[in-house]
């Protein structure tokens, strides 16, 4: 098949034309992000291949289908930025990469949690400087502290295996509870309790309608003093609004981001030479509690293979005919 690889970057190409290697599709990398001003270079392409921050809102779809596109191939697990319902209208299929390295996406969750916990990120400039005073640095154990995970799909289960090692209390909300974590020790709460309990929160929920804002100001003014709130999952699972103002009032003591609401116009680029215009993360960077870095909880070998080899049996198997894996259409299609 002929693919339009959008927003990609050299590891894409790297990792996209090693794994090609043994499906022979004829690919072309465009660098720019999908959206309604870029759509018109996917014209005439079968297959159309997108990351996280990609827009196919009904308008992209519609002009994809139009110029003969049949496939849209996802390098991502999560698709809150396809609407799905013009898809199925349209009879495209959307397949994606279910998952590609639960353990990537939590260990550097575990990442976020350490550093900001003992101000790793702080000594590192201070000690640069050669400035070794202690004041302002001091963090707590983490063991005996209580851990609330929000979803324990694959990547929430993996932290929660981490967090258990480290002697952590481990609580977790989930409408499909995990019979072997809670073996483990994982204990099952509703969500208004893991809020009101934990000393620190993850999310690792996808996004959708249910789950927007589902840590709002609500939630916030219910959280323990002093907590540290995570999310390497989707931005706009927090109020970033709500977030500054449990920032300012200290009722969020450590926040980290790998995600944020209005990513797509930040992530990925080099903007360091540039003003940044939104002004909510500009105050987000301001806070000297606060770690955010731009989507990279994924960024490992394993999971850049596992994204390219699964990618491209996708697109195989859907031009093969029959039942395409890793299908998210409402209902799963069958390719002629
Ligand atoms: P998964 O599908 O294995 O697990 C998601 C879990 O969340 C499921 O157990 C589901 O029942 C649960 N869930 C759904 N709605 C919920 C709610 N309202 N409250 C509590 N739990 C709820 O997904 P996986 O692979 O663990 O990924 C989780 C999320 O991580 C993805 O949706 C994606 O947004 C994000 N992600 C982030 C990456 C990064 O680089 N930062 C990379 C990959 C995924």
């Amino acid at each position: 098949m002929n693919i339009a690889v959008f927003s990609t970057k050299p590891y894409d190409r790297q990792f996209l034309d090693a794994a090609n290697s043994t499906h022979n599709h004829v690919i072309d990398y465009f660098e720019p992000r999908l959206s309604v001003q870029t759509v018109p270079l996917a014209e005439g392409y079968d297959a159309v291949c997108a990351f996280v921050n990609d827009h196919l809102d009904a308008d992209v779809l519609t002009h994809l289908a139009e110029h003969g596109t049949r496939l849209i191939a996802l390098r991502s697990a999560g698709f809150n930025n396809v609407d799905l319902a013009k898809a199925d209208e349209l009879g495209l299929t959307v397949v994606r990469v279910p998952a590609y390295s639960p353990y990537a996406v939590a260990e550097h969750t575990i990442g976020l949690m350490l550093t900001l916990n003992r101000r790793i990120n702080r000594a590192y400039n201070r000690v640069r400087e050669g400035n070794f005073s202690l004041d302002g640095l001091m963090g707590y154990v983490l063991r005996g502290r209580t851990a609330g995970i929000i979803g324990t799909g694959q990547i929430g289960a993996a932290t929660a295996e981490i967090l258990l090692g480290m002697g952590c209390n481990v609580i977790a909300t989930d409408p499909y509870p995990d019979d072997e974590l809670a073996k483990r020790g994982v204990k099952y709460v509703e969500l208004d309790d893991l809020i009101a309990e934990s000393d620190i929160i993850t999310l690792h929920c996808p996004l959708t309608k249910e789950s927007h804002y589902m840590i709002d100001k609500r939630a916030i003014d219910r959280m323990k003093p002093g907590v540290m709130l995570i999310n390497t999952s989707r931005g706009a699972l927090l109020d970033t609004t709500a977030v500054i103002e449990g920032l300012k009032s200290e009722t969020i003591a450590l926040l980290g981001l790998d995600v944020y609401e209005e990513e797509e116009n930040l992530f990925f680029q080099d903007l360091s030479a540039r003003v940044i215009q939104d002004d909510v993360f500009a105050r987000l960077l301001t806070f000297p509690n606060v770690l955010i870095t731009g989507h990279q909880a994924f960024f490992t070998e394993e999971a850049l293979t596992t994204i390219a080899t699964t990618t491209l049996e996708n697109i195989s198997a859907f031009e093969r005919g029959g039942e395409v894996p890793n299908t998210v259409n409402s209902e799963r299609v069958v390719s002629s």
